[in-house]
């Protein structure tokens, strides 16, 4: 039987998504990217904004034509809006054969062999910690170079406004020997850069707790120092951090290793400090600068990237501007910028003072123009030098020039070199750039000269 797989949301879902394949394709099930084709259709979803929901129902939704038509199709909904809706998605769904919820993941084929064999509707909704250390990824994923381990799962944290805790259960984090184990089968199957994922990654290790550890404490460190001694693994990268977890020994980690890459997701959300309390961000303005400072005096060369929330409720225009100024002052070299989406069951989607989508709006606008101003301008002062990049293969633009990103996540094109394979890394000069890209020349692969 054919299965076609779609990914809403984060990384951590890309990831699931590939591991549910990677489990289905071991079981004779075969993989397929056409919809018209496939037999059985699973949608991997997510509600960390309204909008990623009523996506995904949308979709759904239209395939009551296409379940009239071949009615021996099944159709599937996994992922944080099944485990967040459960029942009501059957309800409203008819045409909805079973909901996986983010827990009972690694039961998918065997739930989806019940259903096959009864043609009965199933819910699964059961939190369960087997979820992580019973599912690594299996999927072999051709040439492909850089894959993702999830090193955690849940989240502790409750942030005012966010749903993950609800949906992705108890923070757990696996042991180092089953990651390592995982990652060493990745580079033997020519994986070169590996991403770890958690939603509060450096938070691994540490039991739950939500206290950051001593400044010589972190076992996040520890993990990063023995995936870095994998022989022909390059490049280490992880998201999403929480800022208070990097202390005196993380940072002193990140800066000796060499394969940790020199970019860092750290997921600012707001620069005022009276948001900050009220959405239960435990740092200040002043202290997510201080470990800015930290990393910039120890990686001086380090990029940072973060996502920060507008219209959060009761944020003023002088709360507005103080994220402004915190994002200027660091010089974010990317952004995700979100508008404020009330969740149910959140403390914040009862807060009063819920901002004007129309300010939200404009709030959203003013941060991406500032950001693009300021990345066109870093961009622009790479001009005239040599940066090392992973070649990632042939560029989805144009596929006679080929791109990679260099360690400090810049998409990076270039005209190929005879024998250049995905994985190698190349020197590239940088002739012209934007504020997306980097366009370069190469001038040497693997330290030879073209
Ligand atoms: N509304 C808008 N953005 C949100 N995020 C999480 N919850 C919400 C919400 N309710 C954003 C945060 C988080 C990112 C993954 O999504 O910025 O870091
Ligand atoms: Fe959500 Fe906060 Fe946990 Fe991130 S740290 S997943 S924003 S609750």
């Amino acid at each position: 039987m054919k299965v076609y797989l779609k990914t809403y949301g984060c990384q951590m879902n890309e990831r699931d998504s590939e591991a549910v394949a990677g489990m289905l394709a071991a079981r004779g099930y075969e993989i397929t990217a056409q919809e018209e084709d496939a037999d059985i259709l699973i949608f991997n979803t997510c509600s960390v904004r309204d909008q990623a929901e009523r996506k995904a129902i949308g979709k759904i939704g239209i395939l009551t034509r296409l379940k009239r038509r071949k009615p021996d199709i099944y159709i599937g909904i996994m992922g944080c809006m099944a485990q967040n809706r459960g029942q009501a998605l059957l309800d409203e769904l008819p045409h909805v054969d079973f909901v996986i919820g983010t827990g009972q993941l690694h039961r998918l084929p065997e739930i989806l062999a019940g259903v096959i064999a009864q043609r009965h509707r199933e819910l699964r909704v059961e939190e369960d910690h087997a979820v992580l250390t019973g599912m690594s990824t299996h999927f072999s994923r051709g040439n492909r170079i850089s894959a993702y381990i999830a090193v955690t799962r849940g989240c502790n944290r409750f942030c005012s406004y966010c749903i993950v805790p609800y949906v992705r259960g108890r923070e757990i984090s696996r042991e180092i020997a089953d990651i390592k184990h995982e990652a060493i089968e990745l580079v033997a199957q020519g994986v070169r850069e590996i991403m770890l994922l958690g939603q509060n990654v450096a938070a691994f290790g540490l039991g739950g707790n939500i206290n950051p550890p001593p400044p010589d404490v972190s076992p996040f460190a520890d993990l990063l120092t023995e995936l870095n001694d994998i022989p022909g693994l390059q490049r280490l990268r992880f998201t999403s951090p929480y800022p208070s977890y990097f202390n005196a020994k993380l940072i002193a980690a990140m800066a000796a290793l060499p394969k940790v890459c020199h970019s860092l997701h750290l997921p600012l959300q707001s620069g005022s400090n009276a948001i900050l309390r009220a959405m239960n961000r435990h740092y200040t303005a002043e202290q997510y600068l201080d470990i800015v400072g930290q990393l910039r005096r120890a990686i001086p060369d380090i990029t940072f990237s973060t996502d920060i929330i507008v219209g959060f409720p009761g944020e003023t225009e002088t709360d507005f501007l103080a994220t402004r100024r915190v994002m200027n002052e660091v010089g974010f070299d990317n952004a995700y910028i979100f508008k404020y989406s009330p969740r149910q069951g959140t403390v914040a989607a009862t807060m009063l003072d819920q901002v004007p989508q129309q300010i939200k709006e404009e709030r959203n606008h003013i941060l991406l123009d500032d950001l693009n101003r300021r990345v066109a301008k870093h961009n622009a002062e790479l001009r005239g030098q040599i940066v090392e990049v992973m070649v990632e293969g042939p560029s989805k633009r144009n596929c006679e020039r080929w791109c990679g990103r260099t360690a400090t996540n810049k998409m990076t094109i270039f005209d190929p070199a005879p024998g250049l394979e995905p994985g190698d890394l190349v020197q590239v000069k940088i002739t012209r750039t934007t504020a997306m890209s980097l366009f370069g020349q190469l001038t040497a692969t693997g330290g030879a000269p073209v």
